[in-house]
């Protein structure tokens, strides 16, 4: 049996960057799992930069400045000191990357470039063009496969983690290869697995693969997921696809116009404009739109982005994609024409709960988790842009040095693997019935967005709750027809729609439970934030009936006072 001292399971940059600090101790045997190839992880999908108080674009900044916009970002449900913790770490981490060899852009000086983002006081987010995200996990992933104690299992599959009386022991992986399951022994899981905003199927910035499996994973083994009725809805997704158009076009000086030819968002933020928080930006387009201010009709409407006035140089230089992307899918050019843009899900600030921001150790020990698939409640209730590259690689590196401390001072359980994978797939691809994957998936994504989206109500909520719980229970009717064992990417997408349909369950009913709005959680029915009531984090877990059930953890708000949210 193959036996590893850390498994991390996500080939991102929050997994490599926790695998480079645990293979800093030659003692240790690290695996790092993913589903995809590593450079195909969706941290390549972030665009615009992370977010670092390093003070060059503007001395007066400090990574103080930075934890209280977070902190104001978030609607003041992040957790402070959690915060402080990433703002305070990010500095340090951008040399040490910037000494890696990721490729940020300069000044005219040879510094490293800032730019300004959404919600930030300061212009603070490093960046390599618009391909942040693209070169940081090239970097990462040269930088961990040069490690000898560092072992890649790419295309695999996590089927299960196994739990013996509160200590992770092991893991349990379909390879999509061939279909065979494999158990590697191990003392540590790291789960670094990325978001699940593909629940919202048709319209999203993310990979297909965002299908959110290690929190469907953990939420099935006992875990706590925490504020999963916060969802990210990116103001700009291009109108036709959903695909993501960098914050960064708005950072260098983008508008946003209506079918009017009207900067509106001097109506809903007269003070940042188009950079105010990705939540009052993406209410503001809908709104535009619902008012009939935006083009064309329906769920085809959509506003203009305009980066024209930039000129053909900057946006050349700074926005190479953005402009691509446009041509490519909208058949624009920026440099000639506005790009039509709508909101799109992006994001997913909730995730796995963990107990302890500096290790992000969940609730049993040895198991941590880190980036998008846990929720160490640095976003709280929005994100602002620039800060998710930022939570990767703090809190990827200190989980990596955690683990591997912990493995130094472990040994492996004497306890037999008490998982069955192998059974489970063989039993599904015998599976029959005539229910079409596609179909349950196409129907999961009109709910989600149509009822669970950027506005939502108490009835909207309820009729998602139920019509996700009938999906789910068809989900066992549906069959395997490709019957081949190599690269069945069939039983892969129905094990990634049960996940799916799994976590919309628990963003449905922590949504409808959290009756106030707050953040990227904007109900029509509660359209104010209720300090009194909700300032606290919604934990959900299964009962002992194996029904969602809903509670709350206190926010910590040790360092500020939360206030009127105003831009
Ligand atoms: O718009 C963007 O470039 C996305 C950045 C982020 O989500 O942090």
């Amino acid at each position: 049996m193959l036996k590893y001292d850390i498994v991390i399971v996500g080939g991102g940059g929050a997994g490599l960057m926790a695998a480079i600090e645990a293979s800093k101790n030659k003692n240790i045997k690290i695996a790092v799992v993913s589903k995809v190839f590593p450079t195909r992880s969706h941290t390549g999908a972030a665009q615009g930069g992370m977010n670092a108080s390093v003070g060059i674009a503007d001395p007066n900044d400090s990574y103080e400045k930075h934890t209280f916009d977070t902190i104001k970002g978030s609607d003041f449900l992040a957790d402070q000191k959690s915060v402080a913790f990433m703002c305070k770490h990010a500095p340090d981490i951008i040399y040490e990357l910037d000494k890696m060899g990721v490729p940020f852009s300069r000044t005219q000086d040879g510094k490293i470039s800032q730019r300004p983002f959404g919600g930030a006081s300061f212009p603070r987010t490093v960046y390599s063009a618009d391909r942040t995200g693209h070169v940081l996990l090239h970097t990462l992933f040269e930088q961990a496969s040069s490690k000898e104690n560092i072992d890649f299992f790419n295309e695999y599959f996590l089927l299960d983690i196994d739990i013996n009386n509160g200590k992770v022991i092991g893991i349990e992986l379909l390879n999509i290869k061939d279909s065979e399951v494999l158990y590697i022994r191990t003392k540590s899981v790291i789960l670094a697995g990325g978001g699940f905003a593909r629940i919202y199927w048709h319209r999203s910035t993310n990979a297909s693969g965002n299908t959110g499996d290690l929190q469907a994973i953990a939420l099935r083994k006992g875990l706590r997921l925490k504020d999963m009725e916060f969802i990210q809805f990116h103001p700009t997704g291009l109108a036709k696809t959903g695909i993501l158009l960098s914050e960064a076009s708005r950072g260098e000086g983008g508008y946003l116009i209506n079918a009017e030819g009207e900067r509106f968002m001097a109506k809903y933020s007269p003070n940042k404009m188009e950079l105010a928080p990705r939540d009052i930006v993406s209410r503001a387009i809908e709104l535009e739109i619902a008012q009939g201010l935006g083009i064309g009709e329906g769920v085809k409407a959509y506003v203009l982005l305009d980066l024209r006035h930039l000129g053909e140089a900057k946006i050349k230089e700074k926005l190479p994609q953005v402009r691509q992307l446009a041509i490519d899918f909208e058949g624009f050019d920026p440099v000639k024409d506005p790009i039509p843009v709508r909101p799109t899900a992006h994001y997913c600030m909730g995730g796995i709960d963990v107990d302890d921001f500096k290790s992000s150790e969940t609730s049993i020990k040895g198991l941590l988790a880190i980036g998008e698939c846990a929720c160490v409640s640095v976003h709280g209730a929005n994100r602002l842009g620039g800060n998710s590259l930022t939570e990767l690689v703090v809190f990827g590196k200190f989980a990596g040095s955690y683990a591997s401390e912990y493995a130094s001072n472990t040994d492996f359980s004497d306890n037999l693997k008490s998982t069955n994978g192998k059974e489970y797939i063989e039993n599904l691809m015998k599976r029959e019935g005539s229910t079409k994957l596609h179909e349950v998936r196409d129907a999961m994504g009109s709910i989600t967005w149509s009822k669970m989206g950027i506005f939502r109500t108490e009835s909207s909520l309820k009729e998602a709750y139920d019509e996700l719980t009938e999906l789910y229970d068809k989900w066992n009717h549906i069959p395997v027809s490709d019957k081949s064992k190599i690269f069945n990417t069939n039983l892969i997408e129905l094990l990634e729609l049960k996940n799916m349909l799994e976590l919309s369950k628990a963003v449905a009913i922590c949504a409808l439970y959290r009756k106030e709005s707050r953040g990227g959680h904007s109900r029509e029915d509660y359209k104010e934030r209720d300090d009194q009531n909700f300032l606290k984090h919604s934990i959900v877990c299964y009962n002992d009936k194996q029904e969602l059930e809903v509670s709350y953890k206190d926010v910590d708000i040790s360092l500020y006072k939360p206030e009127e949210r105003k831009y």
